[in-house]
């Protein structure tokens, strides 16, 4: 083993960067040289990459983004461009390549395994939390603090007018930030993929009848309700309105959007980044491959690749539980 590469690719998490120089320095340990592919999948087809040394990963422990940049390659599914990319890493004499990402780096980095003979270790990348075989995802812990800065000073205006707010936060087709967010927050309503009848949709009457039985028990009241991404035609401006002409009473919509990918990673991300890209460095060195380096019961676990995304991850149904009880107005009336 004399030379890996290392990608982020798809949406930058926080952490990404603490993991890139877990990756550079345990390499340089082990006297294994590293370079990093600028752009995700773009950088290894267009050979846009920079050598890694210690120094160049100085400081970077505490930055969001990524110091390789990111992005996505939708060209990267045909065949040609990860022959492209095989012949590229041939011919730079890399023996393992590391990708940070989410599900699609994850996708990226089975497809190349079919055209390159090299060693492939993933690492989970992504704000999302929705990769199987491991607890948390890097970016993860810190897209939810962010979440609830913001959800906290919403409450404070909220409460101050006892209005009722949409709040919409990222997680493309999963509820890990919604739900964490909601709990954490103390909102009186969580609308999650997992959780939503995709024929039926979003259930208004519900809502309704929920906002309506609080304000009778609490008298006026500020009212929060977290609803993930992509859950209701129009996202939380097209909700909030409808909610309130069906109502009759003002929801406020605000979307949390970018700032929940930005931001210096909290603890748990920096130290889950740092183990992962240790550990990937040393399972590259001993010879494994087509592995995802994840972190279950504060271990970590190497997980086959396709197992990642073999199923939907699920939702801590305990979380699930208590969010749903603690607003169980009919079990707990007062
Ligand atoms: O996967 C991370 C994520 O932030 C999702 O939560 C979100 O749906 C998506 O990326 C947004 O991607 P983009 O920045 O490319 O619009």
């Amino acid at each position: 083993m004399k030379r890996i590469a290392v990608l982020t690719s798809g949406g930058d998490a926080p952490g990404m960067n603490a993991c890139i120089r877990a990756i550079v320095l345990t390499a340089h340990r082990n006297q294994i040289e590293v370079i990093g592919f600028r752009h995700g999948y773009n950088g290894l087809l267009k050979r846009e990459y920079q050598p890694l040394h210690p120094g160049d990963v100085v400081n970077i422990i505490q930055r969001g983004g990524t110091i390789l940049r990111s992005a996505r390659c939708p060209e990267f599914v045909e065949p040609e461009a990860a022959e492209r990319a095989a012949q590229n890493l041939n011919s730079m004499h890399i023996d393992a390549l590391l990708v940070i990402g989410g599900n699609g780096s994850f996708m990226g980095a089975e497809h190349l395994s079919q055209y390159w003979q090299g060693q492939i270790i993933t690492l989970p990348g992504t704000i999302d939390n929705d990769i199987n075989g491991t607890d948390g995802t890097i970016g993860y812990y810190t897209a939810i603090d962010t979440a609830l800065e913001a959800i906290d000073k919403v409450r404070d205006t909220a409460d101050a007018f006892e209005r009722i707010f949409l709040i919409e936060v990222m997680g493309r087709h999963a509820g890990f930030i919604g739900l964490s967010a909601a709990i954490g927050s103390g909102a009186e309503q969580v609308l999650l993929p997992e959780l939503i009848d995709p024929e039926k949709g979003v259930d208004l009457e519900q809502i309704k009848r929920h906002v309506k039985i609080t304000r009778q028990k609490r008298g006026m009241c500020s009212y929060i309700i977290v609803i993930t991404e992509n859950l209701y035609p129009g996202g939380a401006t097209a909700l909030a309105q409808k909610l309130t002409t069906d109502m009759d009473v003002e929801c406020r919509p605000v979307i949390l959007g970018h700032i929940q990918r930005g931001g210096s990673p909290v603890s748990m991300d920096r130290l889950l980044a740092t183990k992962l890209g240790a550990y990937a460095v040393e399972a590259a060195r001993d010879g494994k491959s087509l592995i995802m380096i994840g972190e279950k019961n504060y271990k970590v676990v190497e997980v086959p690749l396709p197992d990642t995304r073999a199923t939907k991850k699920p939702l801590d149904p305990y979380l699930v539980e208590i969010q749903q009880d603690f607003f169980d107005l009919v079990k707990h009336p007062t």
